[in-house]
C-alpha cells in the first residue's frame, strides 16, 4: 500500500506577524517543487487568519494546535473547532503530549476534541506517545494501546467521518520531543507497526490507509532513516519546522525516499 507521506510543522508557541510572514513565504517557495508529499503547518490561533491569507492559493495546508472539547458556551479562553474552520483550517493537532502533560488532557478529552474537529470538517492529527518513565518501565505498548483504542470510543457516524477526512495518527515518544534526539528508526517502526495492527484488529481497510506519522527530534539528518520505514508515513516536526530550509530538506525525503537508498548505502 502506497500512502502519500505527510509532513506537518508544529510551530508550538513561536512566531509573530512579521516572522510568520517571512517563514510562510519561504515555505511556499521551498516546497513548490515537492509534489509527492503533503505539507502543512499548525500555528497559534491568532495567526490562522494570516496563514489563510498567505497559503490559500498554495498546496500547503494549515491548522490549529488544538480545539476545544466544547462546541460553544461559557468557557473562557477556549477556541472551538468551528471557529478555526472559519479560517480555512483543515488540520488540528489533538492530544499532543505537551497538552497531555501540562494541561492534564486525558484520552477521553482528546477523543472528544477529535469529535469536535471532525464535526467541523477538520482532519485531526491525533497524537500518542509514551513518557520517559513509561518507556523505562516497559509500559510503552500498553500506554499506546490505551491511547489508540480510545479512538474507537467515537460514535459510528463520527468514526466514519473521521476516516473520510483522513484522520492522522502521530506517534511522538515524549522522551524524544524537543531533545534533538529521535527514536531509533527500528524502534519507531516497531511502534508504528504496533499502532497499525491495533487499528487492524477493528478495521483492516482503515489500518492500511491511515497515515501514521512520526514526531520527536525529526531532522534533515535522520529523515532518511526514519521516513524509509514501511509504517512511517511522514512527520510531525517541531524545531525544524521553524526553518524553511530544514523543513524543505525533510520534505524532500518525504517526497522521494528513493534518494535515501544511496545515502543509506553510502553510510553503511
Ligand atoms: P521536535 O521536532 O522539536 O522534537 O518536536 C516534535 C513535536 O512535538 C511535534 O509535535
Amino acid at each position: 500500500m502506497m500512502r502519500k507521506k505527510l509532513v506537518v510543522g508544529n510551530w508550538k508557541l513561536h512566531g509573530s506577524l512579521a516572522e510568520n510572514e517571512k517563514l510562510m513565504h519561504e515555505l511556499v517557495d521551498q516546497l513548490k517543487h515537492l509534489h509527492n508529499a503533503d505539507f502543512g503547518i499548525c500555528l497559534p490561533y491568532p495567526y490562522l487568519f494570516q496563514a489563510q491569507k498567505i497559503l490559500a492559493k498554495t498546496p500547503i495546508l494549515w491548522g490549529a494546535q488544538n480545539v476545544s472539547q466544547f462546541y460553544d458556551g461559557a468557557y473562557t479562553s477556549s477556541v472551538s473547532a468551528s471557529m478555526v474552520a472559519e479560517f480555512g483550517c483543515t488540520l488540528a493537532i489533538i492530544g499532543h503530549s505537551e497538552r497531555r502533560s501540562y494541561s492534564h488532557e486525558s484520552n477521553q478529552k482528546a477523543v472528544t476534541r477529535v469529535k469536535r474537529a471532525v464535526d467541523a470538517g477538520i482532519t485531526p492529527i491525533y497524537c500518542v506517545g509514551e513518557t520517559l518513565a513509561e518507556h523505562e518501565l516497559g509500559q510503552a505498548k500498553s500506554v499506546i494501546e490505551e491511547q489508540v483504542l480510545a479512538l474507537f470510543g467515537l460514535d459510528d457516524a463520527t468514526y466514519a467521518h473521521a476516516k473520510a477526512l483522513g484522520l492522522v495518527i502521530a506517534y511522538e515518544p515524549v522522551w524524544a520531543i524537543g531533545k534533538g534526539q529521535a527514536a531509533k528508526p527500528e524502534q519507531a517502526q516497531t511502534m508504528h507497526q504496533f499502532i497499525r495492527a491495533l487499528i487492524a484488529k477493528r478495521d483492516k481497510t482503515f489500518a492500511e490507509n491511515v497515515r501514521i506519522i512520526y514526531g520527536g527530534g525529526l531532522t534533515p539528518e535522520n529523515a532518511c532513516t526514519l521516513l524509509t520505514m514501511s509504517d512511517i508515513d511522514g512527520g510531525l516536526v517541531g524545531r525544524c519546522s521553524l526553518n524553511a530550509i530544514e523543513f524543505r530538506r525533510i520534505g524532500e525525503v518525504a517526497s522521494d525516499t528513493k534518494q535515501c537508498v544511496v545515502e543509506i548505502v553510502e553510510e553503511a
